[in-house]
């Protein structure tokens, strides 16, 4: 996808950078409005985004790289995150995990980020989601759904596929 600022973005982004003594400070909010316009941060944006906040661009891609909730490569319309640490662990997640990627027709295995052929999905293990005590837990994009089986991960995909 190449990257074309929208007015809806532009304005959105300048009413951020506006709002703060120093630009620099909405960094991090800019580039969540990049990805949620376009699914990640690409390297034409992270230019963009260095000019709006009067930064250099190698200040916007350390950021984009460092949180793992920013992507800069396509990962799927719909990105599924697994919590994969001790609590969830226990809970099941790592088998719940394999049964999205099955039903997906990722492997089940499979580690690092898994993205679907026809774009609509990307699936990855993710560390605490903040949530312990009702795991396993997952996040559909910025969606947290909680004490996810496998009947209701089949729901939740299938909403997301609509
Ligand atoms: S261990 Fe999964 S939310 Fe904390």
């Amino acid at each position: 996808m190449s990257f074309s600022v929208t007015k809806t973005l532009e304005r959105e982004v300048d009413k951020l950078v506006n709002s703060y003594p120093q630009k620099r400070s909405a960094s991090l909010m800019v580039l969540h409005a990049i990805q949620d316009e376009f699914g990640y941060i690409s390297k034409d944006a992270e230019l963009w985004a260095a000019e709006k906040l009067d930064l250099k661009p190698i200040n916007i891609h350390e950021l984009v790289t460092f949180y793992p909730m920013l992507r800069d490569h396509d990962s799927g319309k719909t990105v599924v995150r697994v919590c994969r640490t001790l609590s969830c662990a226990l809970a099941g997640s790592h088998k719940l995990h394999g049964h999205i990627c099955e039903k997906l027709g990722l492997d089940k295995q499979g580690n690092g980020l898994q993205r679907t052929k026809d774009g609509k999905f990307g699936v990855e293990f993710a560390e605490c989601l903040a949530s312990c005590g009702t795991g396993p837990v997952i996040m559909c994009n910025d969606d947290f759904y909680e004490s996810v089986s496998n009947e209701e991960a089949d729901k939740i995909l299938k909403e997301y596929d609509a």
